[in-house]
């Protein structure tokens, strides 16, 4: 079926190939200027031409009018821990009361707490919760996302947590899925870290590895969790299995991840907020998109980390939402907020780390392009409830958005 968008704002497009860094993010000519049209046929974007030549040309073609409405690309949220069942939220007053992280932990909440409720609750339960959130992310224009295991931390849960995730990745009208195994995310109880790993190595990974759902492996590295040889043992035996690699670095401390992170070259080093100098430059010379998580200082109370310096350095970088029971939002225009609003970056790059920028650690199923609008790519998009593209990440608490287009399909919120 062909349709076409007609009397479209400003585009911005981010075509081309390749993350974007530095100066490049910012760049104006990534938008198209007002007055453009662009034709869809099936899930796929055809043309993008003024107006009056495609009007002519498909005369007889179904219209949209988008009456001068900006268009930006459909959002791509690479780090998400999409289903878990439970409630933290009064681990709320405990981080309030000057509690730690870890604390919080080894009293009984935290990971291991929500992984207690997910071991309980049936496929059908974590499909509704999925479904929900899968709506929620929708309505705030993502339209692919990253989804981890990891709150099942026995090798049943695992396997069952990726299973009803791919069943979702088959619903029509929802973001598309990426799976990751994220096994090694805590010790479950009865165990010690030590214990876990090597039941993991000789147990659960080798079952993931054939249920083959997962696409990634990743691994939460941090003092207190995984260590940086645990870590890398892991890793490697995934890759060794076929997996692509992500890993969580440096949330609380510098544990060494950053090094680790650039000698396996991982598709996506993430949070990276405490991730020393060198290491940062040895992951970008190693290619390795670095993955912030704004919405994880947000929710803890901490200080931003400088986002800043990556522009300046001209490095590569993406942001996502982290999605947990920790940090429970699935807004990037949100996100995009604290950090154009609080953390002075700039709308333009704010919004290439998460379209194009994330789109590279995270492959549509299609096989197209995602997180641009050009000819051959996916047909994924947002309609802007504004002329002014800049207003995606401007209205936190609401939907900056009056319509998405998911796959071709026009949904209006
Ligand atoms: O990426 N830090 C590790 N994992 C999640 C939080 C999980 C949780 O607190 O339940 C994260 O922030
Ligand atoms: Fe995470």
């Amino acid at each position: 079926m062909r349709r076409l968008l007609v009397n479209a704002g400003p585009i911005v497009h981010f075509a081309g190939e390749g993350p974007l860094t530095g100066n490049n993010m910012l760049d104006d000519e990534q938008i198209i200027e007002p007055g453009y049209s662009i034709l869809i046929e099936d899930h796929v974007i055809k043309q993008i031409s003024p107006t009056a030549e495609l009007e002519e040309e498909f005369n007889s073609t179904e219209k949209v009018d988008l009456e001068g409405k900006s268009v930006i690309p459909g959002l791509v949220d690479t780090h998400t821990h999409l289903l878990w069942d439970g409630d933290r939220s009064r681990e709320v007053r405990w981080k309030q009361n000057g509690m730690s992280y870890k604390q919080i932990a080894d009293s009984g909440g935290g990971i291991v707490s929500t992984v207690m409720a997910t071991r309980d609750a049936s496929n059908a339960r974590l499909t509704h919760l999925g479904v929900e959130r899968l709506r929620e992310a929708l309505r705030n224009g993502t339209t692919h996302l990253e989804a981890k295991s990891g709150y099942g931390l026995d090798t049943e849960t695992e396997l069952r947590l990726l299973d009803v995730a791919a069943n979702l990745g088959k619903f029509e009208g929802l973001p598309s899925l990426d799976l990751t195994w994220l096994g090694a995310h805590a010790s479950p109880p009865n165990h010690d870290i030590d214990s876990y790993t090597e039941e993991l190595l000789s147990d659960q990974l080798p079952a993931i590895i054939e249920q083959g759902i997962a696409r990634s492996a990743d691994v939460f590295c941090e003092p207190g969790w995984f260590s940086v040889e645990q870590s890398e043992e892991i890793l490697k035996q995934s890759r060794d299995g076929g997996l692509d690699l992500r890993i969580h670095i440096d949330e609380f401390v510098d544990g060494g991840g950053g090094d680790l992170a650039a000698d396996l070259r991982v598709q996506s080093a993430d949070h990276a907020h405490r991730t020393n100098l060198a290491a940062r430059e040895k992951m970008n010379e190693a290619g390795v998109n670095v993955g912030f998580l704004p919405g994880t200082p947000y929710s803890m109370g901490d200080k931003f980390p400088d986002f800043k310096e990556y522009l300046d350095e001209d490095w590569i970088w993406s942001y996502a939402s982290d999605f947990n029971p920790n940090c429970q939002t699935l807004s990037l225009p949100f996100l995009g907020s604290v950090l154009v609003q609080r953390c002075e970056i700039d709308p333009l790059a704010s919004l290439a780390a998460c379209t194009r920028n994330s789109a590279e650690t995270s492959p549509h199923p299609s096989g197209l392009v995602h997180g641009r609008i050009q000819e051959g790519a996916i047909a994924n998009l947002n309609i802007l409830d504004s002329k002014h593209w800049e207003s995606w990440c401007l209205r936190p608490g609401s939907t900056p958005f009056s319509a998405t287009m998911i796959e071709g399909e026009l949904i209006y919120h």
